[in-house]
């Protein structure tokens, strides 16, 4: 039996690829942040020594406000721990974003420049300069994400079910400006282990996965407010510029994943949506 150890395997994507690895016959090492520390290189140590067949790295502190004047521990997560595990000689799959991108020159290719525009897309960069030269590591980038949680606070996508159904019928402001296209973690999951078999063994360097539908997060509240019994008319566009800067549109172009003829489809936004909402 083939073994993976899953990086962050309580979060919104971790707990996913752990689930349809587990699914597919594989043993799942995928330890809480209570169980092992990431941020302690003798944890990492650990956990690596146990000698599974694949990594899968979803640990990562990914809100953008967070990451802003990050200290020690933080850039240990989001820089150190890639490194640490692509050190190891394992085959690794590493998530990465599409905040590495400045959003203005879309649709964005694998090779293009990085040019981030704030310290989580910077943190994020480094760590992908730091492995991606590798031949056992592939970096897969997605974009914004959501799926199954246990509260719909979890995601950049489902808080805005959270805040239409906390506000009882009052307004709630969207950014209608930033182009988005939310991707679903059961599909990022599924391609994640459709590359399993090659990752690291054929397969390297940068990869993107996307969903197919470019929207605001004012064009999402549209669809998300009917799903949970809200009136679409809560949703106010909001043209207010964020206080910490998003790119405009990162649309990640999906072509090279295309060719090794192992791209996952996605499920359409309004299909995924009604299986987590
Ligand atoms: N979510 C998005 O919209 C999005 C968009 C683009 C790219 N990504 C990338 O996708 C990957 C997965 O993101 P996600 O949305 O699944 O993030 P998430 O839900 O915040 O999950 C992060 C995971 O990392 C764990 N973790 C954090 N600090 C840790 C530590 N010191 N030691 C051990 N574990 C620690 C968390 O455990 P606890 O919860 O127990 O702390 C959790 O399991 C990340 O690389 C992220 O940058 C995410």
């Amino acid at each position: 039996m083939k073994t993976v150890l899953v990086a962050g395997g309580s979060g919104l994507l971790g707990s996913q690829v752990a689930k349809v690895f587990q699914e597919a016959g594989w043993a799942v090492r995928a330890p809480s942040h209570a169980e092992a520390d990431l941020t302690d290189p003798k944890a990492v140590e650990g956990l690596v020594a146990e000698g599974p067949d694949l990594i899968v790295n979803c640990a990562a502190q990914r809100r953008p406000d967070l990451c802003e004047g990050a200290g020690p521990a933080l850039l240990e997560l989001n820089v150190r721990l890639p490194e640490r595990l692509a050190r190891a000689g394992i085959p690794l799959v590493h998530l990465s974003t599409d905040y590495v991108f400045d959003g203005a020159g879309a649709p964005y290719e694998t090779d293009a420049p990085r040019r981030p525009l704030n310290a989580y897309g910077r943190q994020k960069a480094a760590a992908e300069e730091a492995v991606e030269g590798l031949g056992h590591v592939l970096i897969l980038r997605v974009p914004i994400l959501f799926g199954p949680c246990r509260d719909w606070r979890d995601s950049a996508v489902t808080v805005l079910a959270a805040n239409l159904a906390a506000a009882k019928g009052a307004a709630v402001r969207m950014d209608d400006v930033a182009i988005r296209r939310p991707t679903f973690t059961c599909d990022v999951a599924r391609q994640i282990l459709a590359l399993a078999p090659h990752a690291g063994r054929g397969l390297s360097g940068v990869f993107h996965y996307t969903g197919g539908e470019a929207m605001t997060k004012f064009l999402m509240g549209l669809t998300i407010a009917p799903l949970i019994g809200c009136d679409p008319a809560q949703c106010v566009p909001d043209r207010t510029p964020p206080a910490v800067p998003r790119p405009y549109d990162c649309t990640l172009s999906v072509r090279r994943l295309a060719r090794t003829g192992l791209l996952v489809p996605p499920t359409p936004f309004a299909a995924a949506l009604a299986r987590v909402l």
